[in-house]
This record gives C-alpha cells, structure tokens and sequence, in this order.
C-alpha cells in the first residue's frame, strides 16, 4: 500500500476538507448500515425518534444514541453483525474479566480493512517493509496478537509470532531473529527487561530499533524509562476489539505528541462521562467511536470509557488523542478525591531508588477506604534510600493529587510480572464496612 519514496497512503493524504466530506459520507452509509441489518440499532434509533438520513452533518451524530458494552452483551453472541454469520471470517473477544466476554466479528473487507490500519501505524511508528517484527501481544481471542501480526504482514515485513509468556525464550529469539520492532504491552517489556538483566545481555545492545507498546495505559515518564533502558524509539498504539482491535489510533514517531485517530475509518467525539452531552474540541472527556467503514460488526457512537481529549492533526491531517489517563472503570475514589493509576506511575518513575514496577493495593479501615502504593526498590538501592522513596511518593501523592496513601516498598522482583495486560489495583476491601 505504500513505497519508500511516497511513505503515506491515500487517507493520510487527504487534505482536511476532503477528509470531512469522506467522513461524512461513510458516516450515513454507516449508519443506513446499522439501522437496516441489526435490529438492536434500529429500536435503538427509532427510540430517539432519529433516522440514518437525519445525519446531514458531522455535528448531527450527536442526535444519535450511544451504544455501550452492556448493549453488546445482551445481543451476545451475534446479535449485533450487520451480516449473515456465514460472511464472517473471523470472531475475537474482549478478555471478559468483567463479566460475559463480549464477541466481535469481521467480514474480508474488515480484515483487510484492519491489517491496512495496522500496517499505516507500524509505518507511522517507524516501522519498513523488510524489518522483522517481534510481536508479543498475545495470540488467540484477543485482538492484540493477530491484529499486530497481519498488519506486520501487510507492510511487508517478517514476522515473529512470539505471543505472550516464556520470557527466557521471548529474549532467546530476539537475540537469535534479531527484529528492528517489537509490538508488545509495555508492562511486558519491562518483563523483558528483567530478563535481559537475569541473562546478563545488556538490552541497550540489541537489534531493536522501535517499540509500539499499547492495550494498557502507559505514561511519558514509562516511555522515557523503556526508551533509555533499551536504546530504543517508545511510541503509542491504541485500540479496542468493540472498534476493531489495535490501529484505531497510533503516535508518529517523528513527533511522539499524541495518537493520531484513523479518523478516516473511525469517527471520534469526546463526551462528558456523566450527561454524555458531547464537549468541545480539546476538553478532557469519555472517547466515544463509531466506525464509518466497517461491515460485519458496526458501532455507533460507542462509549470506551476511556479519558482522553482530542486535539488537532500534527503530523497527519488527523485529530490527535492526549496518551489515555485511564479507565473511568479504573479509577479509584478515594475519600472523595479521583485518582488514577497513571497518576501513581509518574510519580513512582520519578522517585529515586525505585523501579517501574507498582502495584496499588486497596483496603477497608472501618467505614474508611485506604490505599497503599507498593512499589519495588532498584536492587542497587540502600536501605535510607529506600525509606526516603515511601517518605517522597507519599508526599508527592498528597502534594499533587490531595490525598493520603500510604507508601510501601517492597524488595526487588517481588510484585507479580505482566505477562500481556498489567492490572494495577488489587482491591481487598470485603463487601461489609465493619
Ligand atoms: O487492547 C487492543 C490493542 C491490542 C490495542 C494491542 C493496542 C495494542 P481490548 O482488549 O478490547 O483491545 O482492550 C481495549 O484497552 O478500551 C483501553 O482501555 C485499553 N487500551 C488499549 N490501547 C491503549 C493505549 C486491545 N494505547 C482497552 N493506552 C481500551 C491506554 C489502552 N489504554
């Protein structure tokens, strides 16, 4: 799809107008789309009184209603394709460590569809037909692996289908294969990390060249770290498997300021998390998607739950998503006070004698919940610099977020190691408040 002397295809050649009036017109395909072959979106519609053809702009998809995961749930398992089941060809589904896993399928056009997208971001990312690539997003129902994996194909490159887990191995044939790119969740990476160090092969020296690290939130204090620990280029990837699964956003690697949205595949709008009334451009907010192209499984005004906010196109024509500070699902309130994980991982990657790894452990004290920040001490850090680092995370945690936690740092190696996506909060508070 694309040369080394024209780097960028046809959608990221639009220009702003042409990509407006694209999206426009994919848009009330899409939607005509949904309304006539999944019944769910046709109640769904004409409950709000709205019809595909009420969309005469960009700005009208606010009069349409959000569809959410409980929605995909109670259509499960194929109530929401917009196709006969036999022009499926493939199924994935989401990790269901909610509840009921909730299935998406694709049609041939969407796989080809989404190995395109996958195939523009690893391009974007830094990324060359010839370069071997190293993908250790886990293989199998979720849409890591495999989503990583025909993208890789698709620009031409040779892949390593390495999956999650033995990560002795994970190093042997990095050293052995020698990629340029590695796709993995960076929680992982630094799994891989420890066990360049275990082996005693310095990560600075291999043959990596750029890492796309995604499905987990990450931030610039954690890309700082990866990028020096290995010698390598850190950017973004973004994607849910309710959308399409990786490459429904992706940082540049020439700019590192942000993923720009495939808005031409994907159409983003942020929304106030409580009232859903859409907010202005560059408002910090619940990301919202409907897909302009997809066939087997479309999705109108799709709520993530993910926070982020939207901001213009920098080295592309399209708008940009801030790094996800979270889930709204993930965040924790403590004593009437919002806090996320990643606020927790800059302040941990920025306190002296303290590795990446943390942890946040969640408890009940009377009628009070409390939350201890674990955090692992760099195995060459003495004992008073370890103390200072509980004293300094504990106040930075009050200085900046406004609340009391308590700091615990525990020997190194002794939190729990990703293996694909991390979870950060361990919540041990029992149902009753004593
Ligand atoms: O995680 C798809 C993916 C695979 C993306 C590999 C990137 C790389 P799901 O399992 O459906 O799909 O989980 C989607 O993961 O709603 C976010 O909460 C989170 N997520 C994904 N990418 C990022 C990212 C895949 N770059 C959910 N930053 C999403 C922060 C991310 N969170």
């Amino acid at each position: 799809m694309t040369d080394a002397a024209d780097p960028l295809d046809a959608g990221e050649r639009l220009g702003a107008e042409e990509l407006r009036a694209l999206q426009l017109e994919r848009l009330r395909a899409s939607l005509r789309h949904a309304y006539e072959h999944v019944p769910f979106y046709r109640e769904s519609f004409d409950k709000a009184g709205v019809r595909p053809e009420d969309c005469r702009t960009l700005a009208d998809l606010a009069r349409f209603p959000f569809t959410t995961k409980a929605d995909l749930r109670a259509n499960y398992p194929y109530g929401m394709f917009a196709v006969p089941r036999e022009r499926i060809r493939r199924l994935h589904a989401s990790s269901g460590t909610t509840g009921q896993p909730t299935l998406v399928g694709y049609t041939d056009h969407d796989l080809s569809v989404w190995a395109d997208l996958v195939a523009r971001s690893l391009r974007a990312a830094g990324g060359r037909p010839g370069d071997v690539v190293h993908v250790a997003y886990g293989y199998g129902l979720f849409t890591g692996g495999l989503g990583a994996h025909y993208g890789a194909e698709r620009l031409g490159c040779t892949v390593v289908p390495a999956s999650g887990g033995m990560t002795a191995r994970q190093v042997r044939l990095i050293l052995d294969l020698e990629p340029s790119v590695i796709m993995v969740t960076p929680s992982y990476m630094l799994t891989l990390l420890d066990e360049f160090e275990r082996q005693g092969v310095d990560p600075r020296g291999t043959s990596l060249r750029v890492g796309v690290f995604g499905a987990e939130p990450w931030t610039e204090p954690m890309r700082r770290e990866i990028e020096e620990r290995f010698a390598i280029d850190a950017v973004d990837i973004y994607g849910l498997s309710e959308v399409i699964g990786p490459g429904v956003a992706q940082e540049c690697a020439e700019t590192k300021d942000g993923l720009h949205v495939w808005e031409d595949h994907f159409y983003p709008e942020i929304v106030d998390p409580v009232t859903g009334e859409v907010l202005p451009e560059g408002e910090r907010g619940e990301l919202v998607f409907t897909s302009l192209t997809k066939e087997a499984m479309p999705v109108v005004r799709y709520r993530t739950r993910d926070l982020t906010r939207l901001l213009p196109g920098t080295a592309r024509v399209f708008r940009r998503m801030e790094k996800i500070t979270g889930r709204s699902d993930d965040m924790v309130i403590l004593r009437g006070v919002n806090l996320f994980p990643t606020q927790i991982e800059e302040i941990v990657l920025r306190t002296p004698g303290v590795a990446p790894h943390f942890q946040l452990r969640l408890t009940r004290e009377g009628r009070l919940d409390a939350l201890t920040v674990r955090a692992e001490a760099r195995p060459d850090a003495p004992p008073e610099v370890r103390q200072a680092a509980a004293r300094s995370i504990v106040a930075a945690v009050k200085d900046g977020i406004g609340v009391s936690v308590r700091a615990e740092i525990v020997a190194p190696e002794s939190l729990e190691r990703s293996v694909g996506k991390i979870r950060r909060i361990v919540d041990l508070r029992s149902g009753d408040d004593g």
